[in-house]
């Protein structure tokens, strides 16, 4: 094997995974939850009972395969239906072990497993895909551009992609830690450098930016960790323009970041001077403001569709029949919490955010159940307050979707058509 990336993977399987945990717990997460993929890419309308084909590129131990194959399953077993089918392709056949074995644990019979390059796509006759996932793979590649354009050549026209990608601020510290330590150990064997790595992390100095990091943690749970984060062969971040970039060379272009209040200056800045300079800026523009504003983005996660593709394929409040769904959020709970004038607490990596939500947000938070459309909700409200119109109704609900939808913590879908 002469691909320093495809030893890495073979000799620590990434990210380290007990397939005897599935019968604990699913791990959900973005890109690639079910309800984010409707809401970001198919404007809330996909209808999962009809074929659906998901390809998760560079599925390591299987995260994203398994949480995919599992929400098709329950919602084919809830709808009677045959459940969407999920493509699995690494390099790593150590990974592939691990993200079978959590397969079979869940007794997940829709994921079919191929150990290949993502380079290799068009000679491999998978076929077309409405949904790819590509989660922390293109910044390993040699070629990213041409990852990313092998991907684009498998989608299904009206598809898209959930992308996680480095992100450079929020990596400070990384980049040096690892040059150090090639410095340091370079001509030894892996297994040698995390030992080495762990005397150094337990040797650094204060002023080391890597400890001064304090939203870089995961390298301490695992050796996996540890050698994805610090020893990695091959590894880059992208700033947000260099993100837009990668896209547009694979004939793509972002229809969302994940989180969206991330990627938004007025989350960061209050000054209207300020705030002036950036209206009417283009939505890239604004999010690389964003992202040098906020210094802590580790990350980006991104849904993206192709350039050609006329479709806003984001879901918006537009109609009564909008159903809204509380995502990562316990509703109940927070509408109990919320006092005359309420406000919402939120944490984004240690940025504080204090956000004011409408009046009726405790009794509207209290009903929304994600089958209960905006038509009902008006309805329940207004039971208590005749004179609750729907234009009043919908000016609240539009704030409260504005802060929730800004932390993720609420989508949207449609009946389907
Ligand atoms: C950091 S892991 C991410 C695993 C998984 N996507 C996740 O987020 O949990 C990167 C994975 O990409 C795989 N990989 C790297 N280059 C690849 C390529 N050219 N084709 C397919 N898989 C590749 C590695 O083997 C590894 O399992």
């Amino acid at each position: 094997m002469t691909d320093p990336v495809q030893a890495q993977y073979e000799a620590y399987p990434y990210p380290a995974r007990d397939p005897r945990d599935e019968r604990k717990r699913l791990i959900a997460g973005s890109p690639s939850h079910l309800d984010e993929v409707n809401h970001y890419l198919f404007a809330g309308r996909r209808d999962f009972a009809e074929p659906f084909r998901a390809l998760v590129a560079g599925g390591g131990t299987g995260d994203a395969a398994v949480m995919l194959a599992q929400q098709l399953s329950d919602r084919a077993a809830a709808g009677g239906t045959v459940p969407g089918e999920v493509v699995y392709l690494d390099l790593s056949t150590a990974a592939r072990r691990i993200a079978e074995a959590r397969a079979r644990e869940r007794g997940l019979a829709n994921i079919a497993f191929h150990t290949a390059s993502l380079h290799d796509i068009p000679k491999l006759g998978l076929g077309r895909f409405d949904y790819i996932d590509c989660c922390g793979v293109l910044h390993h590649l040699a070629d990213p551009v041409g990852g990313l354009a092998a991907l684009t050549g498998a989608l299904v026209e009206g598809g898209g992609l959930g992308l996680m990608l480095y992100a450079p601020y929020g990596r400070t510290g990384v980049y040096p830690a690892q040059a150090l330590l090639r410095r340091l150990g370079g001509d030894l064997d892996l297994k040698t450098r995390v030992a080495l790595a762990r005397r150094l992390l337990d040797a650094l100095p204060a002023t080391n930016w890597l400890k001064r990091n304090p939203f870089l943690g995961d390298h301490r749970r695992s050796d996996a960790e540890l050698v994805d984060l610090l020893l990695h062969p091959r590894d880059r971040a992208y700033a947000v323009p260099e993100l837009a970039e990668l896209a547009a060379g694979a004939d793509l272009r972002i229809a969302a970041f994940v989180e969206p209040a991330r990627y938004e200056p007025a989350s960061y800045l209050h000054d209207p001077k300020l705030l002036q300079r950036l209206a009417g800026r283009d939505a890239v523009t604004r999010a690389a403001c964003a992202e040098e504003l906020a210094g802590n983005i580790r990350k980006h996660i991104v849904y993206l569709l192709r350039a050609d593709d006329p479709r806003d394929p984001v879901a918006r409040p537009e109609t009564p029949d909008a159903v809204p769904l509380l995502h990562n959020l316990d509703g109940q709970r927070l509408a109990k919490s919320l006092g005359r004038e309420p406000v919402l607490n939120a944490e984004l990596d240690g940025l504080k955010l204090r956000l004011a939500l409408p009046r009726l947000a405790a009794p509207l938070l209290a009903r929304i159940d994600g089958t209960t459309d905006l038509a009902a909700l008006h309805a329940a409200l207004q039971a208590g307050d005749s004179a609750l119109g729907w234009a009043a109704f919908k000016a609240q609900f539009d704030r409260l979707y504005a802060a929730l939808n800004g932390l993720n913590h609420m989508l949207l879908r449609y009946p389907a058509a």
